[in-house]
């Protein structure tokens, strides 16, 4: 290969890798999978992952909801965090990930990283830069936090402290996984005093209020390698890795800017595509139809099947599915689950 070749394609690859924000794809129509900032961008940017771990030990509360104490007027209002959590390497916080990393990326571009202690615990107080024209919608209420006049015209934007306004992306990764928690943030609940990191935060651990989880671990220490059954093997391994997006009912992705509201079907941003892959045949719940995970797989040709074509991971790292990629076909959980299709993808 020539020089220049080579010089164009590490620019080509770097544009590739910089998946940078603009303000466009900060509204809802727009959310999708972008691939996280790497530590090669950061330290060409002169940045170092963990840059902006917060001071201290923070080794108590790990899972624990830190905003309830860390908040102002909080039981720990002297040590007010912007973001702060826990990471786990499962989904059932049996063991804290430590040196995860942490990142954000605001809406204006700043790239916020924290890595984990050894409790998994991370907290930062750099500011995240705030939506001015940002709107809250938790549980179906919508709060427009900007104020208009009777001809429309913006009159007051949004108060940069209101927690609700700070929109960013989030991906967290651990040894070679990496987990994109799509939701971006307003990340407040259903008021300004409730603030929650993203929707993956407080959606996605089983009995933890604060905590996520990211592991490239295969779901089953042995894994069998015959007689895969639906609801013993298969469903666990769907359980941690497709959830929280395809899961029944209405999940509708809150409405985040003035734009999002503007749009002819302004809330519904459904992470879960129309599949809940919770249940085989698919579920009704709340009057909303869902395929299950049966619909998406093919025992006529196994490897062709579109739950495992979209969810893995090319040679060049890229992923087409929203939700990111998820194996190759070296990983346990793959084989498995290919196993299982080989076997018919019985109900079993
Ligand atoms: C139930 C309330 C409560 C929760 C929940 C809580 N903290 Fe704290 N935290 C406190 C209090 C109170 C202090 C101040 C202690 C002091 O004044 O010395 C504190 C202090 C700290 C400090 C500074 C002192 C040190 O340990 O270095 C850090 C860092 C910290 N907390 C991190 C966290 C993280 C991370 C979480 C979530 C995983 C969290 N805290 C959850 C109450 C809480
Ligand atoms: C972070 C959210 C998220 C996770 C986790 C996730 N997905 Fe998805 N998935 C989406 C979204 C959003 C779409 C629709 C947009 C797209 O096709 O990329 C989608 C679409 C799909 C499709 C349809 C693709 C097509 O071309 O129509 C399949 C099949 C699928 N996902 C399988 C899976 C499987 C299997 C898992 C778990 C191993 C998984 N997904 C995990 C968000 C997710």
């Amino acid at each position: 290969m020539t020089r220049p070749t080579l010089i164009a394609l590490l620019f080509a690859s770097l544009l590739l890798l910089g998946g940078t924000y603009t303000a466009d794809n900060f509204n809802a129509k727009d959310r999708r999978h972008e691939p996280p900032p790497t530590p090669e961008l950061m330290e060409h940017d002169g940045q170092q992952m963990g840059a902006d771990n917060g001071a201290g030990e923070g080794l108590h509360y790990a899972g624990e909801d830190c905003s309830i104490c860390h908040t102002t007027g909080g039981k720990a209002g002297s040590y007010v965090f912007s973001i702060a959590g826990t990471i786990y390497e499962d989904r059932f916080a049996r063991r804290p990930a430590v040196g995860a990393v942490v990142m954000l990326e605001d809406i204006v571009g700043n790239v916020i990283t924290m890595t984990t202690n050894s409790v998994g615990n991370y907290w930062t107080t750099t500011p995240i830069a705030s939506n001015p024209m940002a709107v809250a919608n938790h549980g179906g209420a919508t709060t427009v936090l900007y104020t208009t006049d009777a001809d429309g015209n913006v009159t007051a934007f949004a108060d940069p402290a209101d927690s609700r306004t700070w929109q960013y992306k989030t991906w967290i990764s651990h040894d070679d996984a990496t987990r994109h928690m799509v939701t971006i943030a307003p990340v407040g609940g259903a008021s300004g005093t409730t603030p929650y990191m993203s929707c993956t935060m407080h959606h996605n651990m089983l009995g933890s209020s604060g905590a996520s989880w990211v592991s490239s671990r295969p779901t089953f220490a042995n894994p069998p390698t015959t007689n895969i059954s639906f609801k013993k093997h298969v469903l666990p391994v769907l359980i941690s890795k497709c959830v929280p997006c395809h899961i029944p009912g209405a999940r509708l992705t809150r409405a985040a800017t003035s734009t999002d509201i503007d749009a002819d079907d302004p809330t519904t941003v459904d992470y879960s595509d129309g599949k809940d892959f919770t249940t085989y045949g698919g579920s009704t719940v709340d009057s909303v139809t869902k395929d299950g995970f049966r619909e998406f797989v093919d025992p006529e040709v196994p490897e062709l099947s579109e739950a495992l074509t979209t969810t893995r991971k090319r040679s060049d790292g890229t992923v087409e599915h929203a939700g990111g990629g998820f194996w190759t076909e070296d990983d346990a959980d793959y084989r498995l689950l290919l196993q299982w299709i080989s076997e018919g993808a019985l109900d079993n």
